[in-house]
């Protein structure tokens, strides 16, 4: 065994449960130290929807607003989330939404300033892989829709490229499962865009393309 405390192993894979299905995945998730930032986070923000949800949507990390909630997706991204879901003809109440990282990471420059979120590392992402291997093996979604390059250097590598993919199908085997997926932006990348109204139309334009995999 080794001497390290458990976040110094970065791997969450010791935290999860192998029965239960997702009400222990959730319980188990709360209380997970497989890396360091769990120190600093409000709680662990774990995937929120049902079992046979048919659709899977993988986000990055929570922002301020999950990470004070506890619910992935509940901030002004999710809003904008919702809306080209429901424009793009998917329904967001049916869908399962989670995040390649389940804790918040952010810098606080001053004590009162807002939580500024920073970009998980590769060593955070590969730590947390245990929970999303776990939530795609009980869920068993149809179509996994990855929102950004985190979510997709996540599930298929550090070679991802989110302006090459979005809004292709493609057939993955991951974690020892045949998965097909549709990549496209963060929808936090649209709130920052200049042409806002151009980049909302691209993120829904790639929903459209989820939606008739689904239909
Ligand atoms: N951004 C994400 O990637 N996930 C959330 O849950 C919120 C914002």
């Amino acid at each position: 065994m080794s001497s390290k405390a458990p976040e110094d192993q970065y791997d969450a894979a010791p935290f999860v449960p192998e029965r239960g299905g997702l009400p222990a995945l959730r319980k188990a998730a709360a209380e997970c130290r497989g890396c360091p930032l769990h120190l600093a986070a409000t709680q662990t923000v774990f995937g929120a929807g049902n079992t046979d949800a048919r659709v899977m949507l993988i986000g990055e990390q929570p922002g301020d607003q999950e990470d004070r909630q506890g619910k992935p997706f509940v901030g002004p991204a999710g809003k904008l989330l919702d809306k080209a879901l429901a424009e793009a003809g998917i329904d967001p109440a049916e869908a399962y939404v989670t995040n390649a990282v389940k804790h918040f990471k952010f810098t606080q420059a001053e004590p009162r300033k807002r939580r500024i979120h920073k970009a998980p590392s590769l060593r955070e992402m590969t730590a947390c892989g245990p929970w999303l291997a776990a939530e795609l093996a009980v869920v068993e979604p149809e179509l996994i829709v990855v929102l950004g390059a985190t979510a997709g250097k996540a599930l298929l590598g550090s070679s991802f490229r989110v302006t090459e993919v979005r809004g292709t199908v493609l057939e993955r085997e991951i974690h020892g499962r045949s998965e097909r997926l549709v990549p496209t932006v963060h929808p936090s990348s649209v709130l920052r865009a200049d042409d806002r109204e151009s980049a909302y139309r691209g993120l829904v334009s790639d929903l459209e393309t989820a939606a008739r995999v689904l239909s």
